[in-house]
């Protein structure tokens, strides 16, 4: 099994991640559009004109599906890169949103929604939580956090600061949806803020659970081959792959 991973830049090794510890993959091939990046606060026709641009770079290797890390394009442009693609084309949002119904059985579950203005206005966790019947959600973009983990700051003043203006005088979550590929690396310093009981939905996590339910696996991979690739800068995501894959 050969997976394309897309991402507007670095965040979506995140998923990456997730993908390794679970060995699910004999090849991974990563696309960062890091001379664009960020896409969270761009338009949905812009987000949805680079997301069909990757489909085009994706189709330079044989592969068996491609992997929307970034939450930001699976909210706007999962359905164009689908039409334009010959392989599945998995997205984060929609792994999200099961992960978040199979963990919470209380449809009254307080669950707040962190992630890009973009993906925050699209709406996508939200609409997708009340067909399943979620009726108390809160949606909030925080896109400070992308800069944060951007410089390496996962604790410290700063970050405390930063989660006093975005969260102060929210109702306290049971579920936070970590909807955006930058925030798993943010997962220690929410739980210390909000509380070992609130759960935090991870992308890379819950896109593991989905394919694991949607498509046999049949054999583990110990050591795929992993080949970065970047639209600026390759060699500035391959040291970045090389900390978070490996060291954090
Ligand atoms: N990858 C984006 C996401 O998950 C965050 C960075 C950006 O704004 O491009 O939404």
């Amino acid at each position: 099994m050969k997976v394309g991973v897309f991402d507007s830049g670095i965040g979506g090794l995140t998923v990456v991640k997730s993908l390794l510890e679970h060995q699910l993959f004999s090849e991974i091939i990563y696309f960062g559009d890091t001379a664009r990046v960020p896409y969270g606060s761009k338009d949905k026709n812009t987000i949805i004109r680079y997301a069909i641009e990757a489909v085009e770079f994706f189709k330079n290797f044989e592969l068996d599906m491609i992997i929307v890390a970034c939450n930001t394009v699976s909210a706007y442009a999962l359905e164009e890169m689908r039409e334009s693609a010959s392989v599945p084309v998995i997205g984060v949002v929609e792994a999200g949103v099961l992960a978040t119904a199979n963990a919470l059985s209380n449809k009254e579950a307080n669950v707040l929604i962190i992630g890009t203005k973009a993906t925050v206005n699209s709406k996508a966790y939200e609409n997708s939580l009340k067909k399943l019947s979620f009726t108390n959600l809160n949606a909030k973009a925080t896109p400070l956090f992308v800069q944060l983990v951007e410089e390496e700051i996962y604790k410290g003043k700063i970050l405390e600061a930063t989660f006093e203006y975005y969260f102060e005088g929210l109702a306290h979550p049971e579920a936070v949806i970590l909807g955006c590929t930058h925030f798993p690396l943010l997962s220690d310093a929410l739980r210390n803020y909000f509380g070992e009981e609130t759960l935090l939905i991870h992308s890379g996590d819950a896109i593991v659970e989905h394919l694991e339910r949607e498509f046999s696996f049949a054999e583990k991979f110990k050591e795929p081959i992993l080949k970065f690739f970047a639209s600026e800068n390759p060699d500035a995501l391959r040291k970045i792959a090389n900390e978070w894959l490996y060291e954090k």
